[in-house]
């Protein structure tokens, strides 16, 4: 043990304070513009500033060894990811440097978690660099969840190594706790209180919490208490990450936060400092004000969870006092072979769910797949749905799935090919969301089918068999993908004696399917108004939705 972490113990014995540094890397982002210099430098955060930068980083150093702390701690956040795990001995030799012979003790901060097995080798090639000018402490710090076995081990590696382990968690009494005071996982009960009766077990000599917001500090140190007899430590936050740089809090100056850490005193730290915010000015106020303190028992109580559970929650709703969450989908199961529901579909029922249409009336859903819109339009109050699908497992699939939403009384399902049905009568709402993708004769030539190089065989059939199809003031939803251009259905409706509005739209990811027939959408595109659009590298086509209606 060193002379200076003897030093440490001596303070902790009489019931001094121990003073630690405060934020190394935010205090480096605010060097530069205190020396007058340009801007911060994102890339100082860090390792790089060791290599960089050493002067700036053995001056923050020094800056707090000015301010009287005991300690002071590397700036090596991130040590364990850095490309160049050995850059760990500059860290040591720069505090070193700052120290310049007094009594502050060095502790080489880890701020990471070291349970996989990566982070094991990195740590091993990091100690293995400090080992023959070994730091005072190893502080691993920042650390979040405790995981059995991997925690424990990877403070066992720190603690064979003979130097002494001080284990500083983001934790307050919620749980692990951001850097923006947000939680992480479920209330845990006496978890990390029992982990950290562990931690003295193993032999590790100081337990902190760090790097959270200090509202969410009071509580935590004397509820600690109740399970260790290590000395126990904080050494929170100011302000909060914003894009790359730190955004430092205003409000919190050097005197606040000696009120502050003399709270912390009297529930019980020992071991006082500062993390990413914190200055030397704030850490020199501290210090003064608990210069002849000692800690005391106060157990104060803990900010409640956010949000505040004051008021019940409320109900999202839609506009006709339906909830939204969870939203009243259908239950579906779809056999094999059956057609899954896309965006299309989704589309097509979201606008059946909001409007409500088919309530008391007649209702024709016309390639059916799994039943997700013949459906909605029963649970709408539908007099009656027929579902017709060329393929008997689509229908099988949405009388079963009727049967699960107990709309069975209202759904009738027909095996019927589009190209030979002819509808004995008229709907009030007729719903079809059909395949549309246009196909290369190169690429397909045969079958019996008539081959779909626009993709739009199915729709303009459909298209032919709604004049009939459609009762005089009804209307129909028809899915329509830019891909097939609008210009033609146009055309077709115009002579069916239809009109169309749009009454919804929405994008329509290319997904394999359409990324197979990539280049005869292309060809169709160069010969017709059909489009997509491309997004930073991935295409996307514009589903409609159209109301179409008898003119
Ligand atoms: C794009 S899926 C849509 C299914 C469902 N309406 C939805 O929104 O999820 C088209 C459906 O039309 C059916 N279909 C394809 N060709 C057909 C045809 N010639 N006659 C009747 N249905 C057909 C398919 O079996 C498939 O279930």
């Amino acid at each position: 043990m060193s002379v200076a972490y003897d030093r440490l113990l001596g303070l902790v014995a009489d019931e001094r304070c121990v003073i630690l540094d405060g934020g190394v890397a935010t205090e480096l982002q605010r060097l530069r513009p205190l020396r007058g210099e340009p801007g911060p430098d994102p890339e100082l955060w860090g390792t790089w500033a060791l290599t960089r930068s050493p002067d700036a980083v053995r001056e923050v150093h020094a800056r707090y060894v000015a301010a009287g702390c005991d300690v002071i701690s590397t700036d090596t956040w991130s040590i364990l990811s850095a490309p160049e795990p050995e850059v760990a001995q500059v860290g040591v030799r720069l505090a070193r440097e700052a120290v310049a012979g007094g009594d502050t003790a060095v502790a080489f901060a880890i701020s990471e978690e070291v349970g996989s097995p990566e982070r094991a080798r990195a740590l091993d090639r990091v100690l293995k660099a400090i080992a023959d000018e070994p730091p005072d402490l190893l502080l691993l710090e920042t650390m979040t969840l405790v995981r059995e076995p991997e925690t424990f081990e990877g403070v066992e590696r720190l603690l064979a190594t003979g130097v002494p382990v001080w284990l500083s968690f983001r934790r307050c009494r919620h749980g692990v706790c951001g850097v923006y005071g947000e939680h992480w996982g479920p209330p845990e009960g006496d978890e990390f209180g029992r982990a950290a009766r562990r931690f003295e077990e193993l032999g590790v000599g100081a337990l902190l919490i760090n790097c959270l917001p200090v509202e969410h500090v009071p509580g935590m140190l004397s509820w600690l208490g109740d399970f260790t007899g290590l000395p126990l430590g904080v050494y929170p936050n100011l302000g909060h990450l914003a894009g790359p740089l730190w955004r430092f809090d205003d409000e919190t100056g050097p005197e606040e936060y000696a009120g502050l850490a003399r709270a912390w005193r009297a529930e019980g730290a020992q071991i006082v400092g500062g993390c990413c915010g914190t200055t030397p000015e704030h850490i020199h106020s501290a210090a003064q004000a608990l210069e002849r303190t000692k800690p005391g028992r106060e157990r104060p109580e803990p900010a409640p969870r956010e949000p505040a559970e004051t008021a019940p929650a409320r109900a999202w709703e839609d506009e006709r006092g339906r909830p939204l969450f969870p939203l009243p989908f259908p239950k579906l199961e779809i056999d094999e072979g059956v057609f899954v529901p896309t965006q299309g579909s989704y589309l097509v029922w979201k606008h059946l769910f909001r409007t409500g249409i088919g309530e008391g009336e007649r209702c024709v859903d016309v390639g059916c797949g799994s039943g997700i819109l013949a459906i909605q339009l029963a649970l709408n109050g539908a007099e009656s749905v027929h579902a017709i699908d060329v393929d008997p497992r689509a229908v099988a699939t949405t009388l079963a799935n009727a049967e699960r939403n107990g709309v069975t009384g209202r759904i009738t399902g027909e095996t019927a090919d589009l190209f030979d049905w002819k509808p004995d009568r008229s709907f009030d709402v007729v719903v079809a969301s059909l395949y549309q993708l246009p196909v290369d004769p190169f690429v397909e030539p045969s079958g019996h089918r008539p081959l779909d190089y626009w993709g739009r065989t199915l729709l303009d059939h459909f298209l032919r068999l709604l004049p009939d199809l459609l009762a005089p003031a009804g209307s129909a939803y028809v899915m329509q993908l830019s891909i097939i251009g609008q210009a033609e259905t146009e055309r077709r409706l115009a002579a069916a004696g239809l009109v169309a509005r749009v009454a919804d739209f929405s994008f329509f990811p290319f997904g394999p399917l359409f990324e197979s027939s990539r280049e005869q959408i292309e060809r169709v595109e160069e010969l017709s108004d059909a489009y997509h659009v491309a997004v930073g590298g991935e295409d996307v086509m514009v589903a409609y939705l159209l109301e179409v209606t008898h003119r």
